[in-house]
């Protein structure tokens, strides 16, 4: 028998990551579960007729910590992949609050979960995938690019609370502990 891979996929009912969970579910090996707090962005249609006996969908917000924590100890995730955001910037404009919450203190919660996970005696091969944004680097004339070096410069609540998420995923008291290296 196959050993099955347990994927958590935050804001999977979303635009990227609706098409990322019907990527990993191709695999036959794959296990699926969705954290999805449905807001305007998220849409259940984008998930209709993925497997049912290796998919699991689950209405919720990544800040609930102890929804977040219930969910690591019962679906023991090898991988998490945390999509889940507020990623409009316009609205970011008109209403950053939603942002701070979700793209700042959602991760910090997931994190912190992860970090009691591998405490608690998580999979070897756990990896916390976090997903950031091109604009956390600005923006570029007509022409250039960013790399990872270059240096943070971000223009919008957006891509501010983006920005947070990721030093937060990369720092000290995160990093080393719950993403090991490959
Ligand atoms: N779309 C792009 O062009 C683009 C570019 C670069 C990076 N990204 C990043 O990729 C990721 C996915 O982007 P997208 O375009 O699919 O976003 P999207 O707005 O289409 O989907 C976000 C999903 O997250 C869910 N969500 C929002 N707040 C939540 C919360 N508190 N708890 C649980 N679920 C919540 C929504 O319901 C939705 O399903 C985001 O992290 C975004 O910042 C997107």
């Amino acid at each position: 028998m196959q050993t099955k891979v347990t994927h958590l996929v935050t804001g999977g009912a979303g635009f990227i990551g609706s098409n990322l969970v019907a990527t990993l579910l191709a695999r036959a090996d794959a296990r699926v579960v969705v954290l999805d707090s449905l807001t305007y962005a998220g849409n259940l249609d984008n998930l209709e007729g993925l497997p049912g006996d290796r998919f699991r969908f689950v209405h919720g917000d990544i800040c609930d910590a102890p929804l977040v924590r219930r969910l690591y100890a019962e679906e023991k995730p090898d991988v998490v992949f945390n999509l889940a955001a507020e990623s409009h910037v316009d609205r970011s404009i008109d209403g950053p609050r939603a942002f701070v919450e979700t793209n700042v203190r959602g991760t910090f919660e997931l994190l912190e979960a992860a970090r009691a996970h591998l405490k608690d005696g998580g999979s070897e091969r756990f990896r916390f995938v976090h997903v950031s944004t091109d604009e956390v680097f600005g923006s570029l004339g007509a022409s250039g690019f960013f790399t990872e070096r270059t240096a943070y410069q971000p223009s919008s609540p957006y891509s501010a609370t983006k920005a947070a998420a990721d030093h937060l995923a990369r720092g000290p008291t995160t990093t080393r502990s719950v993403c090991r290296p490959s």
